[in-house]
């Protein structure tokens, strides 16, 4: 752990809120239940808070027990809701969202969701709110932690529907192209691509190869007797119904575009994403308890940690090219 923030003379927390916010992802449900029941556990009442900051900003919030969470360890979505909240946008929402968390008498509030769910907690930090936040969401887009809850789950749905894609593709002889998730960040792409055995994956952190030069990769795949082009698309790049067609006008080979969609957000935890989701909940309560405040939780080289939430978020997301090549080499 890095430049722990401990509160000065902290007092003993009494009353922590929870939400989740931006895209759900499968695991949110296990954390929030590991948040709730551990901080039950030492005592310490929770708030539940609906639909993010929108909830927030207009108290939809209920007091939870141990037992609101039963029963949803294994239910994918969030049974808190989830909302994009503008409001949370402008500096008039900060103030109020932070002066509803002194309202409240909030020792803490844990964000669960994505970069732009941490961009709101990190100004409810700047104005005085301990915000705790956990990773969640399926694009694997946070610089500060090698995992995030959903990603599992979501490849795994990917890589399915690849797989019977695949199925009839291979049997009518034609190219396929499939859309991923992913709008900034190509993770799903490159892991789907990888798993799902793809020709070639577009993603939207590097050029790439051009349509053109796609097209011209799947020829020379025909006649070396690939029956079969797997093209996946990150959902940033799109375009795969227009380089579907281009394909099947350019190659004369028949062309399928699939886009996967919101399916990729569904769908019961996988174990690794629940596993994840219960051992950051519960890690997020314990930096609670021991009076830090602000801090992220990440898992990095093989490890549950936190770190301080203003460096977690000004650590730069690069581009590793290394699986791309890998995709490439497999595809030959
Ligand atoms: P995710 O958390 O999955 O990345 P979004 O980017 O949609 O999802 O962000 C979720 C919500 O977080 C937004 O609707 C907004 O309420 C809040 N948010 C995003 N960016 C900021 C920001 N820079 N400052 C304050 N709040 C933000
Ligand atoms: O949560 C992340 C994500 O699924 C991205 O991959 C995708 O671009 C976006 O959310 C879709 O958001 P919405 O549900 O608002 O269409």
């Amino acid at each position: 752990m890095s430049n722990v923030n401990v509160r000065e003379n902290a007092k003993k927390p009494k009353k922590i809120g929870v939400l989740t916010s931006g895209g759900d992802a499968p695991g949110m449900n296990a954390a929030i239940r590991a948040v709730v029941r551990s901080a039950i556990f030492h005592d310490l009442k929770v708030i539940g808070i609906k639909r993010g900051y929108d909830g927030l900003l207009s108290g939809d919030i209920e007091e939870m027990n141990a037992h609101s969470v039963s029963d949803t360890i294994q239910r994918g979505g969030t049974i808190l809701l989830t909302a994009r909240c503008p409001e949370m946008m402008t500096e008039e929402g900060q103030e109020k969202a932070a002066s509803i968390c002194k309202i409240l008498s909030l020792d803490a509030l844990v964000v669960i969701g994505g970069d732009g769910s941490f961009h709101g907690a990190l100004e409810l930090s700047r104005r005085g709110v301990n915000a705790i936040c956990i990773p969640g969401t399926i694009d694997l887009d946070l610089a500060c932690t090698e995992y995030t809850i959903g990603f599992d789950t979501a490849i795994n749905t990917a890589m399915d529907a690849i797989n019977k894609i695949r199925d009839t593709s291979s049997s009518h002889e034609r190219c396929s192209v499939v859309e991923v998730m992913g709008r900034h960040a190509g993770f799903i792409a490159l892991w789907s691509g990888l798993t799902g055995g793809a020709e070639e994956v577009l993603v939207p952190e590097s050029e790439g190869k051009t349509k053109e030069e796609v097209i011209e990769q799947i020829i020379e795949n025909r006649a070396k007797g690939k029956k079969h082009n797997l093209i996946v698309v990150a959902e940033g790049v799109g375009g795969s119904a227009s380089l579907a067609k281009q394909i099947e006008q350019l190659t004369g080979i028949e062309t399928r575009a699939t886009i996967l969609g919101h399916l990729q957000r569904g769908g019961s935890p996988s174990a690794v994403d629940r596993m994840h989701a219960s051992i950051m909940g519960y890690t997020a309560v314990q930096c609670i308890l021991n009076g830090e405040t602000n801090r992220v939780m990440i898992y990095k080289d093989g490890k549950h940690a936190s770190m301080d939430l203003e460096q977690a978020l000004a650590i730069e997301k690069s581009y590793n090219g290394e699986m791309y090549n890998i995709i490439k080499i497999l595809a030959i």
